[in-house]
């Protein structure tokens, strides 16, 4: 007998970053976190888990390549989703699947560990589909946290917050949707894709490094609570200015605290600070900020803007950036509609 589960899950990308963590090993973060989860048929994971009594280990396979199971991460997923499932079915007689070996594979449609919350994806999509193998109920973004961070904001749409929590054991550390997809239909998200290669310092470590060395971290650390807040009400007013200004002024931090991280930690390239500059002119032009850049662990940005201003801000970067790319520069753009 041989059971199996395909499920896609889509990337998100933050607007208060998260960047920072108390606790290593639960995943716990040092500041809550927001971000837009894109749509489903745009950048995302799709993973397929079957068990099986003829399976003799567990295994995984990632963008068609066998990887070590014996991740810490993967191990930590595994044995949570076991341990709720079996808690679920203690009461009957237990069932027997989930002493079978399970097999994992899965793939992005888009680089890996570009800085395209590649991780956050995969994660999101692990747990959603192991979850529905085991049959496990309620609450999973707590699970996929333990993953990868940034992954319990996947397994929800819209606009989603990860609370910080507080408790040491991780038990309120998951992710709640403030608004759903349907709330802002007009809002959507253009990646630039500047660069495909893999970044330099992964975020796990640079985020660790950060905490460790940047004395501006403190400071970021008590001011993000209060831009959560405040984003969170732009979204509920629909208030695409105080959006804007939140979601920039946010990366720009967090990109001033890896330069004051020691050794500096730079994902900004020059093409990503041509695209900076860009957004501040084309909001100079307009007199309102019409546009708004974050980046995350990497060069790639990602822009957010109301559907209306799509065409006329997809010419400006098209014209400003697509010549580049006859001349071997890598850069391209890709329009990605939030939501579906
Ligand atoms: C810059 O979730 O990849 O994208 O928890 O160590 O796996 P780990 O880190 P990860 O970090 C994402 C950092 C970020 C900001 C964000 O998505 O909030």
């Amino acid at each position: 007998k041989f059971e199996c589960v395909t499920c896609t899950a889509p990337v998100n990308i933050a607007v208060i970053k998260y960047w920072g963590k108390k606790d290593e090993s639960l995943i716990l973060p040092t500041n809550p976190s927001l971000s837009v989860t894109l749509g489903q048929d745009e950048l995302r994971a799709k993973t397929s888990v079957a068990v099986s009594e003829s399976f003799k280990e567990d295994r995984i396979w990632l963008n068609g390549r066998e990887e070590s199971i014996e991740s810490p991460r993967i191990q930590n997923v595994l044995k949570e989703i076991r341990r709720r499932a079996h808690k679920r079915s203690a009461d009957s007689k237990g069932e027997s699947k989930l002493f079978q070996h399970v097999h994992i594979v899965s793939e992005n449609n888009f680089p890996t560990a570009a800085g395209l919350a590649s991780s956050a994806a995969g994660y999101a999509c692990l747990v959603y589909s192991l979850a529905k193998l085991f049959a496990v109920q309620g609450e999973i973004s707590d699970i996929a946290r333990q993953g990868s961070g940034s992954a319990c904001r996947s397994i929800y749409g819209g606009f989603v917050k990860w609370k910080m929590g507080e408790r040491e054991d991780g038990t309120d550390s998951y992710a709640v949707q403030v608004a759903p997809e349907s709330h802002w239909p007009e809002m959507r998200a253009l990646i630039l894709v500047v660069s495909d290669q893999k970044k330099l310092v992964g975020s796990t470590e640079g985020m660790q490094t950060s905490i460790a060395t940047s004395e501006l971290m403190k400071h970021r650390i008590n001011l993000v609570p209060k831009w959560t807040d405040e984003i969170i009400e732009a979204i509920k007013q629909k208030d695409f200015t105080t959006f804007a200004k939140i979601t920039m002024r946010e990366s720009n931090q967090l990109h001033a605290v890896c330069l004051d991280t020691y050794p500096p930690i730079m994902y900004l390239n020059d093409t990503s600070k041509l695209i900076i500059r860009l957004v501040h002119c084309i909001n100079d032009i307009l007199g309102v900020e019409k546009v708004a850049y974050t980046f995350d662990a990497g060069p790639n940005a990602c822009l957010y803007l109301l559907e209306e201003d799509v065409p006329r801000v997809l010419h400006l970067v098209k014209h400003f950036f697509l010549p580049a790319q006859s001349n071997g520069q890598p850069s391209f753009v890709t329009g990605i509609p939030v939501p579906e």
